[in-house]
């Protein structure tokens, strides 16, 4: 799929297979867009008959197709963008996925989308528009057919032009060219997490970074085998992976884009427990087919460092895997026993289950080595995250209220919202043991809280974020391909401040 910046600013002189055209609603009257008057008087008003009739009502997510506008293009779609002085990214999204949707299952190959005019006061400025419209569309797009027999009709798409009554510039070209990056990331984060855990090892996880590492010639790649993490001390993430036949894997990136070889780089974290039965403390039989997913956390830090290196980003980034299969078996932990961290931390494992924070904190005492200015790990860490925000926003915590500001901007900015929970010191007490340094579990209350601050006792030496993707990941049986455009849409602020 080709995505481009049309120069035509009137749909009336565009040729194209299909012009998509925004309408809003204004006062409970529906209107037109710029783009749709500009049209709509090329064809002495039929378009504005067609809404009078009353049909299409303009709701966000709605649509409608119309064959019979005399213009040098084939057909006219109607794209419902709801209410107008609310318009925001969130609508954009809704009403292009919704335009996507029909588009992918239609003859269509071409496609001019008009962008629906920000000079008004519309909470929304074109090259954040710019931007989403291509997550959007490529988010319709999207599915993983490896595993079917029957791939269906092949997609007809070639090419989205996003268009505009007036003229685009060179901010509005690196808005083309961030959301083409982030899409190409989410894609590899959705196609690495569907995957099922039959195939989607820790070994796989390894491969396609190495793939990865191989695309570009300033990504060095590092892969810690077992035998390694032993000698490292890494008792805490080699207390999950042996119970499993997988060897687990700690994968290392390093991404050097900065003008300054030697600038301190920033740290993504992702958890990538490639299949999590629990272990010995064994989960429930429904719904565990959805534990594929993870590793959604290692998943989405390799989509955004792709992201990164497609959009070549001045600064540093080091990206570290955790990547371990949680079964049970004759090597598996048992509840109650005692491991040793990387850091010297003692960590009595109540329950094998709370196994995302065992991968991770070693992890992140290994991510020290490389004195980074800024670690942020990812995992679906928490079932108790679901209950709290749900699959719609993802939680995040953190030391430094600086990080969780930026996050939480660059999360509303690009439509994958966070939103923070606190980690006062009084959630600490709930991960004592009568026996080692900490317990791996902080009972039934905020169980997001203390699994963050468990992790917390393994970060005092930088400033750190913690994204829960527990509810944001998947949705259903499908990856999302979140957090990437939040962290590179973050990664592209700081990049910006660097500069
Ligand atoms: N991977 C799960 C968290 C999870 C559960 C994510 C459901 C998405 C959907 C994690 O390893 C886990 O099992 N956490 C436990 C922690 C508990 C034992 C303290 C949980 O949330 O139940
Ligand atoms: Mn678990
Ligand atoms: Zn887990």
């Amino acid at each position: 799929m080709k995505y481009t910046l049309n120069t035509n600013n009137n749909p009336a002189n565009d040729s194209t297979d299909c012009l998509v055209i925004p309408v809003f609603i204004k006062d409970k009257e529906i209107i037109l867009s710029e783009s749709g008057k500009l049209l709509d008087e090329a064809n002495s008003g039929s378009i504005r008959k067609i809404l009078d009739k009353g049909d299409f009502k303009g709701a966000v997510g709605s649509t409608m197709m119309l064959h019979d506008i005399s213009t040098n293009s084939s057909r006219v779609m109607l794209m419902g963008c709801g209410d107008q002085s609310n318009f925001d990214v969130k609508q954009l999204n809704i009403s292009v996925k919704a335009a996507g949707k029909v588009l992918k299952n239609s003859v269509v190959k071409t496609v001019s989308l008009y962008l629906s005019e920000t000079s008004s006061n519309a909470p929304l400025d074109k090259n954040q528009a710019i931007t989403q419209t291509i997550i959007a569309f490529a988010d319709s797009l999207y599915t993983l057919l490896d595993y079917k027999s029957n791939k269906g009709d092949e997609c007809s798409l070639e090419k989205l032009s996003i268009s505009c009554v007036d003229e685009f510039d060179d901010e509005n070209t690196a808005a083309l060219k961030n959301g083409i990056a982030i899409t190409e990331g989410m894609k590899v984060t959705r196609d690495l997490a569907n995957h099922p855990g039959n195939v989607c090892t820790p070994t796989f996880i390894a491969d396609t970074a190495t793939d990865i590492a191989n695309d570009y010639k300033n990504i060095e790649i590092n892969i810690l085998e077992e035998s390694d993490m032993e000698v490292l001390g890494m008792g805490s993430f080699l207390s999950v992976s042996k119970g499993s036949d997988e060897p687990g894997k700690m994968v290392i990136l390093q991404y050097s884009g900065a003008k300054d070889k030697n600038e301190a780089p920033i740290a993504l974290v992702g958890k990538g427990v490639t299949f999590d039965t629990g272990g010995i403390s064994l989960k429930p039989g429904a719904k565990m087919d959805e534990m594929k997913f993870d590793m959604g956390g290692a998943a989405g830090m390799l989509g955004t460092l792709k992201a990164c290196a497609e959009m070549q980003l001045p600064l540093n980034l080091v990206v570290v895997l955790a990547a371990a299969e949680n079964m049970p078996s004759a090597r598996a932990s048992k509840p109650g026993d005692i491991v040793t961290s990387m850091q010297g931390t003692t960590i009595e494992v109540l329950n094998t289950d709370a196994e995302g924070r065992l991968v991770l904190c070693d992890a992140l005492t290994y991510v020290g080595k490389f004195k980074p200015r800024i670690v942020i790990d990812a995992a679906t860490l928490t079932g108790a995250c679901i209950v709290a925000l749900g699959h719609q926003i993802c939680a995040l915590l953190s030391n430094n209220d600086d990080l969780a500001n930026d996050l939480l901007d660059a999360g509303l900015h690009v439509n994958d919202q966070t939103w923070r929970l606190p980690m006062n010191d009084d959630y600490k007490k709930q991960l004592k043991s009568a026996f080692a340094d900490l317990g791996n579990i902080g009972g039934p209350g905020a169980g997001t809280i203390t699994a963050a601050c468990f992790l917390g006792e393994f970060t005092k030496d930088y400033h750190w974020a913690h994204l829960d993707i527990a509810g944001t990941a998947w949705n259903g049986k499908n990856a999302t391909g979140r957090p990437v455009p939040l962290l590179s849409q973050y990664l592209i602020n700081m990049a910006k401040k660097n500069n």
